[in-house]
C-alpha cells in the first residue's frame, strides 16, 4: 500500500514495559486502563489518533494484554481498525516496535505513526506528519520544552530543526544545551521500522536513534508546547484527568461536556457537595452532604463521606473516607478504608483495602 505521504493511516501504540508504576493502587489495571476522565487513559489516545485520520493502531504490549482486547475488541466502535500483539518478555520501545512490523500495511516510504501509550498530549498529530513529508526525514519527533530539563533525555536541533544529538540526563549545569525532550510521538519511515534489530531488547532512545544519527540519517524534531504531561505517577495522573475535565488537554473521548466536573451516570453527589477544578466521580460513587472535591479523581464505587475535603488527590474504586477527612496529594488505593477525622498531605500513599482507624492521622497543630 503507497499513500499520501502527508497523511499517516497507521499507528503503534507502546503500551507494555516492566509493569505500571501505579501499582499499587489499582493492582490488575495496567495503566493505559486507568480512567482518567471516565475513561480508560487508552481511549483518549485512540480517539486522537482516529480524529487526526488514523485508520489502523497495533497496540504494542508485554504485560497484563489480556484486558484491553476485551474493552477495545476490534476497534470499529471507534471508526479504527485495532490488532494486538503481546511480546513473550519486554522488548522496550525500539524491540516492540520492530516486533508488531508484520502487522503493518504501509509501503516502505510511507508514515507510520508511534505513540508511547503514557503521555497526555495536545499534540497536533497531523502537523507532526507534516513536517516528516516536508523535510524527507528519516524518522520525526514531537519534541517539548520543559522548565527543568535535568530529569529527561536532551534532544538539540539545529536552526532547521534537524535532531544533533541524543543526550542522556544532563548531571551538570554546562550539560542543560537545551530545554528540548523528547515527548514521546513519532513518525517512523516504514523502512526504519524494518531496520530496528528483530528478537532482542532494543531502545529507541538509546540505541535507534543514536545509531541513526551516527550513519547520517535525517532525524527531524517539531517543537510543538502544546499541552503536554507524562503521566508516570499517580498524582500526573489524576492532573491530566483533571486538564481533560477541564477541557486543557484536548481530547474527543471525554463523555460529557468539559467543564469544572465530571460526573458519570449512577453516581449519587449531596446537593450541597461542591465538586470544582475537573474533578471526576466515578460510576457508583458516592459524595456525601457538605463534602468539597477539588482537582480529584473518585473512581468507581468510591464514597467520600460527609464533610470530608479532598483536594488533588486520587480515591480508588470502592475506597471509604470518612466523615471530615482531609486529603490533600493523596492517594488512596482501591478498596482502602479511611475512617473520619482524619488528615492526611503531600504525597501519603495507602495501601489498597488498608483500613486507617478514625482520628489516627493529622499534620495539623493542637491548637
Ligand atoms: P526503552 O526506551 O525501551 O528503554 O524504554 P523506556 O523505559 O525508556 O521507556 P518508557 O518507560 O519511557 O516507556 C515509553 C513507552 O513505551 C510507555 O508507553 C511504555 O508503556 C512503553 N514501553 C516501554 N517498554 C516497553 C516494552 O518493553 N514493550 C512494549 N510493548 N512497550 C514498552
Amino acid at each position: 500500500m503507497t499513500q499520501d505521504r502527508t497523511q499517516a493511516q497507521e499507528a503503534i501504540l507502546l503500551v507494555g514495559g516492566k509493569g505500571t508504576r501505579l501499582r499499587p493502587l489499582t493492582v490488575n489495571t495496567p495503566k493505559p486502563m486507568v480512567p482518567a476522565a471516565g475513561v480508560p487513559f487508552l481511549t483518549h489516545q485512540l480517539a486522537r489518533a482516529r480524529a487526526a485520520g488514523v485508520e489502523h493502531i497495533v497496540l504494542a504490549t508485554s504485560y497484563l494484554a489480556e484486558v484491553f482486547e476485551p474493552h477495545f475488541g476490534d476497534g470499529s466502535s471507534m471508526g479504527l481498525h485495532l490488532e494486538y500483539v503481546t511480546e513473550e518478555e519486554p522488548l522496550g520501545t525500539g524491540g516492540a516496535i520492530r516486533n508488531v512490523a508484520s502487522r503493518l500495511r504501509s509501503g516502505s516510504d510511507d508514515p507510520v505513526l508511534i505513540f508511547n501509550g503514557d503521555i497526555l498530549t495536545g499534540l497536533d498529530i497531523r502537523g507532526l506528519v507534516t513536517t516528516h513529508a516536508r523535510s524527507g526525514a528519516d524518522v520525526s519527533l514531537h519534541l517539548t520544552r520543559v522548565e527543568d530539563p535535568r530529569a529527561f533525555g536532551l534532544v538539540p536541533t539545529d536552526e532547521h530543526g534537524r535532531v544533533t544529538a541524543f543526550l542522556e540526563k544532563p548531571q551538570t549545569p554546562e550539560e542543560i544545551v537545551t530545554d528540548q525532550i523528547n515527548a514521546g510521538a513519532y513518525v517512523f519511515r516504514r523502512s526504519v521500522i524494518d531496520s530496528i534489530p528483530a528478537g532482542r531488547p532494543v531502545s529507541v532512545e538509546r540505541e535507534t536513534f543514536p545509531d541513526l544519527l551516527a550513519t547520517g540519517a535525517h532525524l527531524q524534531g517539531m517543537v510543538d508546547s502544546t499541552y503536554w504531561l507524562d503521566l508516570g505517577t499517580p498524582h500526573a495522573f489524576v492532573r491530566g484527568s483533571a486538564d481533560l475535565v477541564l477541557g486543557r488537554a484536548p481530547s474527543p473521548a471525554v463523555p460529557g461536556r468539559c467543564g469544572d466536573r465530571l460526573v458519570l451516570p449512577t453516581a449519587t453527589v449531596a446537593a450541597d457537595a461542591k465538586l470544582t477544578g475537573g474533578t471526576v466521580v466515578g460510576a457508583g460513587a458516592v459524595i456525601g452532604a457538605g463534602a468539597r472535591v477539588s482537582g480529584s479523581t473518585i473512581l468507581d464505587g468510591a464514597v467520600v463521606a460527609a464533610g470530608a475535603v479532598v483536594t488533588d488527590s486520587l480515591v480508588g474504586a470502592r475506597a471509604r473516607v470518612g466523615e471530615r477527612t482531609v486529603l490533600s496529594h493523596a492517594v488512596i488505593g482501591d478498596d482502602a478504608v479511611i475512617g473520619a477525622d482524619n488528615e492526611l498531605r503531600d504525597g501519603v500513599r495507602v495501601w489498597c483495602e488498608a483500613t486507617l482507624p478514625a482520628g489516627s492521622i493529622r499534620f495539623s497543630s493542637d491548637q
